[in-house]
């Protein structure tokens, strides 16, 4: 693994304003936080540069915010959430720059925390602009960047500042390393047999995941939407399921190359399939070579889950990304709570990543049973696919 930045804790923060980049793209609903996780798991840092004597000043985007101000991604709510957490006063600032927030940041005593609003209420967050990234950076004296989640993007709060910072004035929460050497234990340091599970709707997006798992894994396991591309790149119909016509060669090459290096492709062997959503009541199971011209696969099968429990019965290391169906829709949400079971169960060093899956973990309540459940999606499957992660190198 390549080196790991400097940690927040060989910095020298006692009394310093501390610029504390953190992932609070939390989901929101009626102004409330519906899920807090990311807030959590920033608590360790945001604890320790408190307890070190720094002035916290957060920083974070929420959503996708088109570069200015829009009540419904403002980080108010997280604010009033970390207030709650912390147990103190955490001061809200409406702006993320400008003289009023320059003020507001300068009157910070030791120990407090403000948080700015949203950084992608302007647009030369996105952009990496030089000169945004400047005044972001001339709030405070030290950087730390603690946002695993957004490490993958090349923005002013996530890279571009990091520069205006001595190297021994920037370093890595404790999130972002803890992230950083669980994931690299699915990516470098495997402990074998390795399974790699992979879902979700969509193939296209998760081109390099899937190619890059295809080279460490000993087996690979496909569910979800993503499945329905190996069924038509097999000759074989998907009726109306979901399918990204370029998907499927990209299932094809991925067929070929797992027949090459040896390694188990296991593919759905039964789905639930429906006629539509709407129509979930009309659900039944069929095998994967007789998908109906009239249904849509939504989930896999019960054969399939007891398939995959068996395929990854000696494993050692377990990634799971992706639904294996439509969860939110009852009764589709079998096999993704089934594989939530059996990486619970598992004894292996199992790992989750990305939004869907996490969010099944949490709804099953088997999160404490997961040997770490990743606060980033597209982050970790970038991680895991060898690309290069903008927010970490910045820091080094
Ligand atoms: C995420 O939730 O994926 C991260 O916070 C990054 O957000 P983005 O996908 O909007 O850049
Ligand atoms: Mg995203």
């Amino acid at each position: 693994m390549s080196s790991l930045p400097k940690s927040i804790r060989d910095l020298s923060i006692g009394g310093k304003r501390l610029f504390l980049r953190v992932d609070f793209n939390v989901p929101i609903k009626d102004g409330m936080v519906k899920d807090d996780t990311r807030i959590v798991e920033a608590l360790p840092t945001i604890r320790f540069a408190r307890e070190a004597g720094a002035k916290v000043v957060l920083a974070s985007h929420l959503g996708k915010a088109k570069g200015s101000p829009d009540p419904k991604y403002s980080l108010a709510p997280a604010a009033e959430r970390l207030a709650t957490a912390l147990g103190i006063k955490v001061r809200f600032l409406p702006d993320c720059v400008g003289e009023a927030v320059r003020q507001a940041t300068a009157a910070l005593e030791p120990g407090e925390v403000a948080l700015l609003e949203n950084v992608r209420f302007h647009a030369g967050e996105e952009a990496n602009d030089p000169a945004f990234a400047a005044e972001l950076a001339a709030l405070a004296e030290v950087y730390v960047n603690d946002a695993f989640g957004t490490a993958h993007r090349a923005h002013a709060s996530t890279a571009g500042m990091a520069k205006h910072f001595a190297a021994d004035a920037r370093g890595a929460g404790f999130l972002m390393a803890k992230e950083l050497e669980a994931l690299s234990k699915v990516k470098d340091d495997i402990d074998r047999p390795f399974a790699a599970i992979l879902g979700g709707a969509k193939i296209l997006g998760k081109i390099a995941a899937l190619e890059a798992l295809v080279e460490k894994a000993d087996v690979v396991l496909i569910g979800g939407g993503m499945a329905n591309h190996f069924v038509a790149a097999l000759g074989l119909p998907v009726g109306k399921s979901l399918l990204e016509p370029e998907g499927v060669p990209i299932a094809r090459k991925v067929i070929d190359r797992c027949k090459a290096r040896g390694v188990k492709l296991v593919l759905p062997s039964d789905f639930v399939v429906a006629p539509s959503l709407e129509r979930a009541g009309e659900a039944k199971t069929v095998a994967m070579n007789a998908l109906p011209d009239a249904g849509a696969a939504f989930d896999i099968g019960a054969k399939t889950l007891e398939m995959f429990r068996r395929m990854t019965a000696d494993a050692k290391t377990i990634f799971w990304n992706g639904p294996m169906g439509v969860f939110e829709t009852k009764p589709f949400d079998a096999g993704t709570r089934g594989v939530a079971e059996m990486m619970a169960a598992s004894g292996a060093f199992t790992v989750v990543g990305g939004g869907e899956s996490v969010e099944a973990i949490h709804q099953a309540g088997l999160a404490e049973k997961i040997s770490h459940v990743s606060t980033g999606g597209g982050a970790s499957l970038d991680f895991i696919s060898g690309k290069p992660l903008p927010g970490v190198d910045a820091l080094r």
